[in-house]
């Protein structure tokens, strides 16, 4: 495992529907490679809780299960990616997720993350999870996230070893605001019309790599070692 990982993996995007299982693999991508897992919806999560006035303007937006303004996640981001744990690498969830968002990110990785901090242009990997459809409603409906560290569950798939508690850090578990039928219908919605378009844009631009994210957890992330540590081609 040291061999394997003991490596400058670079940016890597995660890109699925909600409940695709993005948070749970970043975790664990995250775990194996030292790099961090920068989830917009855990820091916009984190800003509502605090009553930020950028947590007061997205409440009712993720209530309704649709998305924050660009202007909003562009600054959140670039603060966030400025971060000097980022510079050998990190992994996106959640972001981008419409054309626009990809195109800027693209912009802020080629004139200023990367010439700033590594003298050179790195292009992100993109890994997308792609879900049977009918999966994820179930998915959704049936996580419980801890408060504490975020860790993720599933009461069908991945349920805690006592009911209703995390096992990491033994704190409460509960059920998200927009976790909601309701609302899960309109956030699949939104990924349909906005995000969808997302995959058509990397994949044009050849970075695009697909995994079964129907397949259980383990196999989810082994699928996705073999994208990041398989050999780099030479030309
Ligand atoms: P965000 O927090 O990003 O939510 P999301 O994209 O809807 O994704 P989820 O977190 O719901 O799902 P996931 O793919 O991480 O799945 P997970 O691993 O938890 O965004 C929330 C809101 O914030 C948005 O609606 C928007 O308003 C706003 N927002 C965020 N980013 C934004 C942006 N860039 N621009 C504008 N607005 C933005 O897994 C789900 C469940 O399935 C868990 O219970 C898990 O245990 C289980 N599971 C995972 N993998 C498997 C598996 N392989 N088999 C069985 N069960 C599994």
């Amino acid at each position: 495992m040291a061999d394997a990982t003991a490596r400058n993996v670079g940016p890597i995007i995660l890109i699925g529907p909600p409940g695709a299982g993005k948070g749970t693999q970043a975790k664990r991508i995250a775990e194996r490679y030292g790099i961090p897992q920068i989830s917009t919806g855990d820091i916009l999560r984190e800003n509502v809780e605090r009553g930020t006035p950028l947590g007061v303007l997205a409440r009712d937006i993720m209530a309704r299960g649709e998305l924050v303004p660009n202007e909003s996640i562009f600054d959140m981001v670039a603060q966030r990616l400025r971060q000097v744990d980022c510079e050998h690498g990190f992994i996106l969830d959640g972001f981008p997720r419409t054309p626009a968002q990809a195109g800027w990110l693209d912009a802020f990785l080629e004139h200023e993350f990367f010439e700033n901090l590594h003298r050179g242009v790195c292009l992100p990997i993109v890994i997308r999870l792609k879900v049977d459809y009918n999966q994820l409603v179930k998915r959704l409906t049936g996580r419980r996230t801890c408060l504490a560290g975020g860790h993720i569950y599933n009461i069908y798939s991945q349920p805690p070893r006592v009911d209703e508690i995390c096992d990491v850090d033994g704190s409460k578990l509960v059920i998200r605001d927009d976790d909601r039928e309701e609302v899960i219908r309109e956030r699949l919605t939104a990924y349909e019309l906005q995000t969808r378009p997302v995959i058509d844009y990397y994949e044009r631009k050849g970075r695009l790599v697909c995994v079964d994210g129907d397949a259980p957890v383990d196999e989810v992330s082994n699928q996705i070692w073999q994208v990041l540590e398989r050999p780099a081609v030479s030309n």
